[in-house]
């Protein structure tokens, strides 16, 4: 049988949708998933001590526990851009130790969620926008 021309438009406008609608739908999705709000509330609780309130890697720890090196400093696009979310990931995550970074980095993995961790990712990402 020889098909329509107008049901092969009819078809492709068909699957044009369904394929934009998916896309939107996966995209809103992601974007719901990373709340950089709840982030906020978890860094306030979990890394405020080393990092600091405003992310700038100078929380009373700092001195007090003498961390060297350092927290890195959120704020500073430059620096913040070469980091790929996998690596603030694996950091988080891992901690320093397991990264070949500062041991004094604590590994939060067990302690929370991967949805947290994404979470606290939108936050720190939030600073360098
Ligand atoms: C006890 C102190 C301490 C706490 C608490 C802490 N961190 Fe860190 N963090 C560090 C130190 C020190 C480094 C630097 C590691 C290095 O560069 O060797 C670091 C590094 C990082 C990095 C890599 C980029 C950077 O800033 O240098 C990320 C991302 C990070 N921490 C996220 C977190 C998050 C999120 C929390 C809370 C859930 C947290 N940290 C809690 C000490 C801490």
């Amino acid at each position: 049988m020889k098909s329509h021309p107008f049901r092969k438009a009819f078809v492709a406008r068909f699957a044009l949708t369904i394929t934009i609608g998916a896309a939107v739908t996966v995209a809103a999705r992601t974007a719901e998933a990373a709340d950089a709000a709840a982030g906020r509330a978890l860094a306030l609780e979990h890394c405020v001590k080393c990092h600091g309130k405003d992310g700038k890697g100078d929380g009373p720890a700092v001195a007090a526990e003498h961390l060297s090196p350092a927290p890195g400093d959120w704020t500073d696009k430059e620096d913040m851009s070469e980091h790929p979310d996998v690596f603030l990931r694996n950091m988080i995550e891992q901690g320093g130790k397991a990264m070949d970074k500062s041991e004094r980095m604590p590994a939060f993995g067990k302690k929370l969620t991967p949805a947290q961790v994404d979470d606290l990712i939108a936050y720190i990402r939030s600073f360098s926008q």
